[in-house]
């Protein structure tokens, strides 16, 4: 071929590229939702995040912010359109009233070894959905966590008991600990515990099986990025594996071997494997299970996995933030103090127990204040089932929505937005007193998401977060050292959620 047709033949690959790489921003100009000119290819996406020189999170702050007059707006994620809703009321309707036209997430898994976690929970879509949520439920109500409690209090104290004997180790001052890895370390543990049935002590055996392998997912996903994967903040076309097969095969080995294990010795154990065991039990005899479905042995591993996942960096990202903010708020640090030292006296030397813990009101109000201003899921979405018709509570048209469309509720904009929280940036747990608490929007504080689609774990990651922080505080004073990170938000980049000094702190006993 002469080098002319090979440049016009390369001009026209080019040509042809770039107008498919295009092809898609009428979308937003013709339905009229407000949008920022697209750049060829990259759409709206900015690739500072890419490069580790700004933010996701500031990301989905700033954009929610610059549309303060629009219920909606639009972002073109390369050639994928989403659409961001901000409007209280229209995420009630998303969410909620017209659920039934917007059930599920974006796709996840689905390709080879991942079909597995396409049976899961967060990947599950309509009827199947609907039967397997069903069937979960009850094992996560708050009797079935009274009875978790014992072996979440385990893992407390033996993460508790790690930070005494570095004090000790360094004479009983005070010790300079890293939180992130330290809270990994205990999620690690309790997930461990409480869903795949093993105990285990990351703090001791400091590189054990399940804490690589459980480290290994994270590192490579990190859950920001997994979330934005699943809901479609990373464009298609950059997706990738979520899990390797080796990792796949511990997990199964894990789950499977311990089911036929407890199986064949009676063995009950309080745990997610017992739970889900009795209710693939309870579904295979009971009228939730719809005519062709089944419950296997895959399905259960595939809730597990997802468990794993979706509580790993999710509490342990609560936890930094809300020890950060303990430290850099002694006030409140001391108040909270002070109600852990009532609650231990009313225990009159029992133990804590779940019931004494979920009564403690100003801890309720630190966490619900943690979360509001550190969303560990900074972003949710729902994939429109069928075509829609947009419209507010006055009945005023605001778009179309065709089905396939991504729709994304900015949860760290809308916790971020000082109409609905006055000085958004400043950490004030009476937000959520029980005389303010009644003037918060429900739809306006979405940590766990919203409608019949919101987070199943909710009461199990409270009871984790609340359980270490009220252990911590009782014995430690968390204060600033030279390696403290200043500025949290300013520090973070990428997809993550932590700051590059990452989350160091000193503990003080409080019996020094
Ligand atoms: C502080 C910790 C956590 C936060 C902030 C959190 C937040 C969320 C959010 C925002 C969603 C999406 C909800 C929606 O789209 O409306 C979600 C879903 C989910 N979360 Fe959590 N989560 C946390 C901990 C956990 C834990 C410990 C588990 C383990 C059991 C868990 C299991 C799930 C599952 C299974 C779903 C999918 C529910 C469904 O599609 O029906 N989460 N979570």
């Amino acid at each position: 071929m002469a080098l002319v047709e090979v440049l016009i033949l390369l001009t026209l690959v080019v040509f042809l590229f770039y107008k498919w790489s295009v092809s898609k921003y009428y979308t937003f100009r013709d339905r009229g939702i407000p949008h920022d000119q697209p750049t060829p290819l990259i759409g709206n996406l900015d690739t500072k995040i890419f490069l580790g020189k700004s933010s996701f999170i500031k990301f989905i702050i700033e954009r929610y912010q610059a549309y303060k007059i629009s219920k909606i707006y639009g972002i073109y994620s390369m050639r994928d359109c989403n659409i961001h809703i901000r409007d209280l009321e229209l995420i009630k309707k998303v969410g909620i009233k017209d659920f039934d036209s917007f059930p599920n997430h974006n796709s996840v898994g689905g390709e080879s070894s991942e079909t597995f976690f396409s049976k899961s929970l967060i990947a599950l879509k309509d009827q199947k959905w609907r039967e397997m949520r069903n069937c979960l439920s009850p094992a996560f109500t708050g009797s079935k966590m009274r009875l978790m409690f014992t072996l979440i209090n385990e893992c407390v104290i033996e993460a508790v008991n790690y930070i005494t004997s570095e004090i000790q180790a360094s004479g009983n001052t005070g010790v300079d600990i890293e939180m992130k890895d330290f809270f990994t370390r205990f999620t690690n543990d309790a997930i461990a515990s409480t869903a795949f049935g093993i105990r285990i002590n990351s703090f001791n055996d400091r590189n054990n099986e399940f804490y690589r392998t459980g480290k290994a997912v994270t590192e490579f996903t990190g859950f920001v990025l997994f979330k934005a994967i699943l809901f479609g903040l990373i464009p298609k076309v950059l997706r990738i594996k979520l899990f390797d097969d080796k990792i796949l095969k511990y997990f199964n080995h894990l789950v499977i071997d311990a089911m036929k294990y407890r199986k064949e010795h009676r063995i009950v154990r309080p745990d997610m494997i017992h739970l889900l065991m009795e209710a693939k039990q309870h579904y295979e005899t009971s009228d939730l299970k719809g005519e062709h479905a089944e419950f296997t042995d895959e399905d259960l591993l595939a809730q597990c996995t997802l468990f794993f996942v979706a509580g790993f960096e999710t509490v342990s990202a609560c936890l930094c933030f809300t020890a950060h903010e303990l430290l850099e708020n002694p006030e409140i640090q001391d108040r909270l103090y002070l109600e852990i030292l009532d609650t231990q006296n009313s225990l009159d030397g029992s133990p804590l127990n779940y019931d004494s813990l979920i009564k403690m009101r100003y801890m309720d109000m630190v966490i619900s204040e943690s979360l509001r201003k550190w969303p560990p899921v900074i972003i949710t979405d729902r994939i429109c089932s069928a075509d829609y018709s947009l419209k507010d509570d006055e009945g005023s048209f605001i778009a179309k929505i065709k089905k396939g469309d991504n729709i994304f509720v900015p949860i760290i904009g809308i916790h971020r937005d000082p109409d609905y929280y006055p000085n958004p940036n400043q950490f004030d747990p009476e937000r959520f007193s029980d005389e303010n608490k009644n003037k918060i929007n429900p739809m306006s504080y979405l940590p766990f998401g919203v409608g019949p689609r919101m987070c199943i774990g909710n009461r199990l990651a409270l009871m984790e977060v609340k359980a270490i922080i009220y252990h911590i505080i009782l014995n430690f004073k968390i204060v600033r050292t030279e390696k403290t990170c200043e500025n949290l938000m300013e520090s973070i980049s990428g997809f993550t959620l932590i700051p590059k000094e990452r989350f160091w702190m000193k503990f003080v006993p409080r019996n020094s």
